[in-house]
């Protein structure tokens, strides 16, 4: 069976999760500290990163370190997974939809403005699969109305912007490194800043909100959560980190495979591509009403040969916790059209060519050129 997606774990991992189960010490600890220093140094351009728990805990963490809450609107994309819209009301904020490109699945700068109102406090575009948002045009309005830009960048880990990393940006990034994630933690999160005394506050706000002082006893300033990521998951990211530009090649190299195999049509609508992609994940959409069929019955025919795949992301406004807001179908054309349509096909490292050739004979065989 071919899965959509797949962890690469191989010895360097079950060794590094070894050494913690047997050093004594396996929440947070040496090898956290560890990992924030080496993504620091693979992100580069003197970013300092945080270590969460999960990529939620990064964004939540992040809105609450930016002073976002109740009262304030947040702009973010009509698509991505539920997680971006969820810490929005987490926070006490109300989220702002807007639809995202057909084919770049991403927010962009002229979409973004209408929905700017006085009670925009912040926007979190999202680097959907791996494709970087265009970035320029966001930061420029962000600069002009005043407001909080968060990255949220959990499929984004070694994807490029013009020449640099996502994370080095200077604004707060957030990573997720859930297994299905270019690299992994098990569970895990980060936040990259520029910015000291947010850095500073994400400490607090990861760990009961305590503050250690210079003579050894801790103080308690403000609200803190429990976000820290235990050593055995930061372990197994210090195996991982030197791997993800060589897993992140093989990705690039498979999904160039797809896009010579498969064939851009009234019905197949593929992904845009650019420099710098990390291609977390392949996603097509597939006008299966044109095909006389539905969704389902092509991941049926495509299980029956043993290929997995996935359905990223439904629209998050027509999910009925975010209709209570008044949103209804028809507000973001895309969005809808993508959640309906998109099926994520296989794409992992451990992945040959041929996996790719089998699943483009497949998905031929249903859909005619
Ligand atoms: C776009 C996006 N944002 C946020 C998250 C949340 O990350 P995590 O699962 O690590 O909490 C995910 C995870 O799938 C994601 O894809």
């Amino acid at each position: 069976m071919l899965p959509f997606t797949r962890p690469s774990l191989g010895e360097a991992e079950f060794d590094a999760v070894r050494k913690v189960l047997e050093s004594g010490w396996i929440t947070t600890g040496p090898n956290t500290l560890a990992l924030e220093r080496a993504l620091e140094d693979y992100i580069g351009n003197d970013i300092q990163i945080r270590l969460l728990n999960s990529g939620t805990s990064a964004l939540e963490a992040a809105l609450l370190a930016s002073d976002v809450g109740p009262g304030d609107e947040v702009i973010i994309p009509a698509m991505s997974f539920v997680a971006t819209a969820n810490v929005v009301l987490r926070v006490g904020a109300t989220p702002v939809f807007v639809d995202v490109g057909l084919h770049s699945r991403n927010l962009d700068a002229e979409q973004v403005a209408p929905a700017i109102s006085e009670k925009t406090r912040a926007m979190i575009p999202v680097h959907f699969a791996g494709l970087a948002v265009d970035m320029d045009p966001l930061y420029q309005l962000a600069q002009d109305n005043n407001l909080v830009l968060i990255e949220d960048a959990a499929q984004a880990i070694g994807t490029e912007y013009k020449g640099r990393k996502i994370g080095s940006s200077g604004n707060p990034v957030c990573f997720s490194f859930h297994p299905n994630k270019n690299m992994t933690t098990i569970e895990g999160g980060a936040i990259a800043s520029h910015d000291q005394d947010f850095i500073q506050r994400i400490e607090r706000i990861r760990f009961h909100g305590i503050e250690r002082t210079d003579d050894g006893s801790i103080s308690v300033t403000e609200w803190g959560g429990k976000m820290n990521l235990p050593d055995v998951g930061a372990a197994l990211g210090l195996a991982q980190l030197p791997r993800l530009d060589d897993f992140n090649q093989k990705r690039r190299q498979l999904a160039e495979r797809y896009f010579q195999r498969l064939h851009e049509s009234e019905i197949l609508v593929l992904p845009a591509h650019a420099e710098g992609h990390s291609w977390h994940m392949f996603c097509v959409c597939i006008d299966h009403d044109r095909l006389g069929t539905h969704r389902a019955d092509i991941q049926q025919r495509l299980q029956k040969q043993d290929i997995g795949t996935g359905t990223h992301y439904p629209a998050m406004h027509l999910f009925p916790l975010y209709r209570r807001y008044g949103y209804k179908p028809g507000d973001f054309p895309n969005a809808e059209r993508i959640g309906v349509q998109t099926l994520t096909l296989p794409l992992f490292p451990a992945m040959e060519m041929d996996d790719v050739d089998k699943v483009c004979d497949a998905l031929n065989s249903i859909i005619p050129n």
